[in-house]
């Protein structure tokens, strides 16, 4: 009889989980509070207590081919970031062609979830559920928990002085949804992550003044990259993350500042964040900048203290009349469904190996799915992570003793401090090619380059040289996806299809442009010629032959 798998949550994570017990022939049950899937990316009017909640006019940071699951690519008409409808339409046709809606029970909230009976012998669990007021038991072989992290509201009310007196309107990023009502007001938005920048951007249309306060800084950077590419499939290529990997922390450090100042300096515009030594995750928002040019929005420091109408800011200045604070603080993570003996919340860590199982439970039969900020698309990651718990599940995989586990984490949470900081909002940072490869590794699907060099030099190349998308993952291993490659060659294409919507003639300066480039050719010769005549001809050689 197959084992039976609890998955808690029908969001992102929760669907690839199915679709990944499936694949190994587990027998999934998920169960979903709401009434529909999607999580996050189901956006409505009214906010529910256990969802995510997101503004109307939320668009991916990411690019639809990175952010596709690793053998499903998305439709090609659809835009290269997708407004959250679009993505949630993406989600709808996985569910339906991977036929996954048929394991979901709705309207199904996880009250509790602990130890079966038996479990040191059999490693089972017993989940606790609730429907229409009613509860029921079941015992499970294995349990992904996959209910997301940005849900519960992060608000450091006590950092804020004389908030308790100030008579407007304050509430968090999460209680967002247009900006109606906010027609001539004065608006103070706390924080500098992507919410705080849409809602500054959206808001200032109507606002009369827009603020945003900052204690750090941050990088601002546009999703129209180099070529006007999705930074996305610029950024995370294996030829640039092994450049990333192989450099000297200083030099690295200038190059992504450089990079990070071509667009605009982020001196000048107040943004530069304070620690530099980080590569703190940027902010995506390609209308920031110009706002700030309008005057529409200005940055302002840490408000050091509020009063019934003002905002005191920490450089002394003092901005009156406000009418609206707007906490874009981020959220907590909670597992309310499990006792703290199984897993301790503290800073907003959550100590899991490889981000996915807890270290010391004698049976690894619980994981944490989608626990994690890549700098990078989240579905292909949460996608591998499942993949490997599934495998991990059945014992074609196994974990190593705890103490490796645990010096494991202590070691990743040294280097996230190194890259991304203590910030709160870091706290499940990780970098995006060198994890999901890492877990590639545990399946063997880790694409082979060396072999590949030899027996498809094409491929081989696309792998290296373009964008890490998550087909690479499908090319050998389990469940390996024969449309793979054909994916991967085709992704390029993809992408320029979507914004190519008009026929563009053929420049007619086509011959001139030949022409520059034989030119350009023979310059190179000619170059590569008189470097490599240089020694002959040096005055050293030149006394030898005397
Ligand atoms: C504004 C915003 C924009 C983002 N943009 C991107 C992006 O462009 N690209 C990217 O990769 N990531 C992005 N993210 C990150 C986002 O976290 C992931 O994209 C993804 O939605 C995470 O999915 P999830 O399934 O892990 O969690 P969720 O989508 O939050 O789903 C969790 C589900 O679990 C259910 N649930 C919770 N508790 C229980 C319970 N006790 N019992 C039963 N069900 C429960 C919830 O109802 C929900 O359906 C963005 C996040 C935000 C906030
Ligand atoms: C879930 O509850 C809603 C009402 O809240 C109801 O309309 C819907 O039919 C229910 N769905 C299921 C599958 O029970
Ligand atoms: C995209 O935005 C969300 C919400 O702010 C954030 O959690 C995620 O890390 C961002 N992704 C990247 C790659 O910056
Ligand atoms: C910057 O971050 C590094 C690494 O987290 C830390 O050691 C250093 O003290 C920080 N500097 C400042 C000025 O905060």
């Amino acid at each position: 009889m197959s084992k039976r798998v609890a998955i808690i949550g029908a969001g992102v994570s929760g669907l690839t989980s199915i679709k990944c017990c499936l694949e190994e022939d587990l027998e999934p049950t998920c169960f979903e509070q709401s009434n529909d899937i999607g999580g996050l990316w189901r956006f409505t009017e009214n906010i529910e207590e256990h969802r995510a909640s997101i503004y109307n006019s939320v668009i991916t940071n990411t690019s639809k081919e990175m952010m596709c699951f690793s053998d499903f690519p998305m439709p090609e008409d659809f835009p290269v970031f997708l407004h959250n409808s679009k993505f949630l339409e993406y989600l709808r046709l996985y569910v339906d062609h991977f036929n996954l809606l048929k394991y979901i029970k709705f309207n199904t909230s996880v009250l509790h979830i602990e130890k079966a009976k038996d479990y040191s012998t059999t490693g089972q669990w017993t989940v606790v559920t609730e429907k229409d007021g009613k509860q029921e038991c079941c015992t499970f072989d294995a349990v992904m928990i996959c209910t997301g992290h940005q849900i519960e509201a992060y608000m450091p009310l006590e950092s804020f002085p004389g908030l308790e007196k100030f008579k407007g309107n304050v509430f968090h990023s999460r209680y967002y949804k247009n900006p109606e009502g906010l027609e001539g007001k004065t608006v103070v938005i706390i924080g500098m992550g992507n919410s705080a920048a849409d809602i500054a951007v959206e808001t200032c249309r109507k606002a009369k003044k827009v603020y945003i306060s900052t204690r750090g800084g941050t990088w601002v950077m546009s999703r129209v990259y180099d070529s006007g590419f999705p930074w996305d499939t610029v950024f995370h290529t294996r030829f640039n993350n092994v450049l990333r990997n192989s450099l000297t922390w200083l030099l690295l450090r200038w190059l992504t500042e450089k990079k990070m100042n071509q667009w605009f300096n982020h001196e000048n515009y107040g943004l530069v964040p304070r620690n530099r030594s980080l590569m703190k995750e940027p902010v995506f928002n390609d209308d920031l900048p110009s706002r700030i040019l309008y005057g529409a929005v200005k940055v302002k420091p840490l408000v050091k203290e509020f009063t019934e109408s003002s905002a005191i800011f920490d450089d002394g200045t003092v901005e009156e009349n406000v009418d609206v604070i707007i906490f874009a603080t981020g959220y907590t993570v909670a597992f309310p469904f499990l006792d703290k003996s199984l897993i301790e919340v503290e800073d907003n860590c959550v100590p899991l190996y490889k981000h996915v199982f807890p270290p010391h439970l004698e049976k690894p039969t619980l994981a944490f799915i989608g626990l994690i900020q890549p700098l990078g698309p989240v579905m292909p990651t949460a996608e591998l992570q499942a993949r490997w718990a599934t495998r991990v599940f059945k014992g074609l995989s196994s974990l190593p003793p705890e103490s490796t586990m645990v010096t494991d984490i202590i070691k990743r949470n040294e280097k996230r401090i190194k890259w991304f900081g203590t910030s709160r909002s870091q706290s499940i940072q990780t970098d995006f090619i060198t994890y999901v490869d890492e877990l590639a590794v545990e399946l063997g699907s880790k694409p082979n380059l060396l072999m590949l060099l030899l027996k498809d030099p094409k491929l081989a190349l696309t792998i290296f040289f373009g964008a890490c998308s998550p087909f690479q993952f499908r090319l050998r291993g389990p469940a390996k996806w024969a449309g793979a490659r054909n994916a991967i060659l085709t992704q390029k294409e993809r992408i320029v299809k979507a914004t190519k919507t008009r026929v563009v003639d053929k420049p007619s300066d086509h011959n001139l442009f030949s022409l520059l480039k034989i030119l350009g050719l023979l310059v190179l010769l000619t170059a590569v010629f008189f470097a490599l005549a240089q020694p002959f001809s040096s005055p050293s050689n030149a006394t030898v032959m005397d």
